[in-house]
């Protein structure tokens, strides 16, 4: 059974979509142990909460300094013994002895097909504003293993969503949400469940699950 923590910051929608895949068997062999915010007020808690998982706020503004917050962040973590960690729309720099740590067992959620729109400021709405601002005729979502770097880790999977002529940024971040990050967080959950991602030479590596 993969133990997951899912760290979050705002509404919760792809928190949602694993809870609801989980219960819908989309996704097998998981249970999320514990949901943490940096914020009090993110809606997510409250799903976590509404579902009987236990749902924690940690912030850096309680602490005198980021390395207290860190120390305390990962202390927080480790108390869930974890075997997977999701950043699902978490605006809190990782700590790097947490990345050392958990190396190769946090992913992420990002809305644009990294190497594009990623990166420092590149986070939410401002995402979308800039594939608007290129105009590019498709975009999408990605989960990556995170590593030392800004949205840089091993990439497991992907999904293009196209961009239509009238889209406003939260239009787009809507779709990219609706066709993109909700599908791929729980299939890349599950797989890694199932054992069936492995990084080799910084690569995620997909094994195939014989289904077809
Ligand atoms: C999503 O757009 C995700 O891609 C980004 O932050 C947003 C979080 O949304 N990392 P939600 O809290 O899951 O609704």
């Amino acid at each position: 059974m993969l133990k997951l923590v899912v760290c979050v910051s705002g509404g919760g929608t792809n928190l949602q979509a694993i809870l609801d895949s989980i219960d819908n068997g989309a996704i097998t062999n998981t249970e999320v142990a514990a949901v943490i915010s940096n914020n009090a007020n993110a809606y997510a808690l409250t799903r976590a909460r509404e579902h009987g998982i236990t749902g924690i706020c940690i912030s850096p503004k309680q602490y005198e300094s980021r390395e207290s917050f860190n120390r305390a962040f990962l202390k927080q973590i480790d108390n869930f013994e974890p075997d997977l960690i999701v950043l699902a729309g978490f605006l809190v720099v990782i700590p790097e002895m947490m990345i050392q740590k958990y190396r190769n067992r946090i992913i992420n959620i990002h809305p644009s097909l990294i190497p594009s729109f990623c990166g420092t400021g590149y986070y939410g709405l401002k995402v979308h504003e800039g594939a608007l601002e290129r105009g590019v005729k498709v975009t999408g979502a990605t989960v990556h293993f995170v590593d030392e770097g800004t949205d840089t880790g091993p990439i497991i999977l992907q999904q293009p969503v196209m961009v239509e002529a009238e889209d406003t940024p939260e239009i787009l971040q809507r779709r990219v949400m609706e066709q993109a990050e909700w599908k791929i967080l729980p299939q890349a959950i599950d797989m890694i469940a199932n054992g069936r991602v492995e990084v080799i030479n910084g690569k995620a590596v997909i094994a195939d699950n014989g289904k077809s």
